[in-house]
């Protein structure tokens, strides 16, 4: 339909078996590079929330927040960092989300945000969509509104945006992947 998102989707870097035999990689690295990619991501982010009331973009930790930083300082809104355990220094709500092996967990300062916020939710790529379930959850303890969850890359064979939907969030992907 946009031949931006064919040539962006073309910028992305598909490694076989890694991290381990049989999983597809999609890396990122290659479309941040590449200025005419990166600035297509930008352009069809911010025609897409330019008028949508948002107040902050709450990036992800870590590849989240260098999309974050960018769509921030096009739309002219404050950015919100959503971290991993120990980094932010104030009281901080928790989520923890499972994984394949074992457990990780998101923090969020709890004075980041408030009820006046409408709160875009951005990160790379959705998975299993377990991380950011958990950070839809944290903006909603601070009693802020979520616009919506947006990815550059979703995989759509593992059901993410099912998870997400399940704490009341849409979500929106550029590229898609099986
Ligand atoms: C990756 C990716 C997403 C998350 C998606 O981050 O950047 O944040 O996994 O997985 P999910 O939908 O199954 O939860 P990762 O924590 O690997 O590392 P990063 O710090 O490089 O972003
Ligand atoms: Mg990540």
């Amino acid at each position: 339909s946009d031949s931006r998102v064919s040539y962006i989707r073309n910028s992305v870097t598909k490694i076989a078996d890694y991290p381990k035999p049989g999983i597809i990689f999609r890396d990122i690295t290659s479309t941040l590079a590449d200025v005419r990619a990166l600035t297509y991501v930008l352009d069809i982010f911010s025609e897409r929330y330019q008028r949508s009331g948002i107040t902050q973009i709450a990036g992800i930790e870590a590849r989240g927040f260098i999309f974050a930083a960018a769509l921030a300082d096009r739309l002219q809104t404050g950015v919100t960092l959503i971290r991993k355990p120990g980094k932010l220094p104030r009281a901080v709500h928790q989520q923890s989300y499972s994984l394949e092996y074992g457990e990780d967990t998101l923090e969020l300062h709890r004075d980041a945000l408030g009820a006046t916020d409408k709160v875009l939710l951005i990160d790379d790529l959705l998975a299993t969509g377990g991380t950011m379930q958990a950070a839809a959850k944290l903006v909603s303890q601070c009693g802020a509104t979520i616009s919506e969850a947006a990815f550059l890359i979703e995989l759509s064979g593992l059901q993410g945006r099912q998870r997400i939907a399940q704490a009341g969030v849409s979500t929106y992907a550029i590229c898609e992947y099986d």
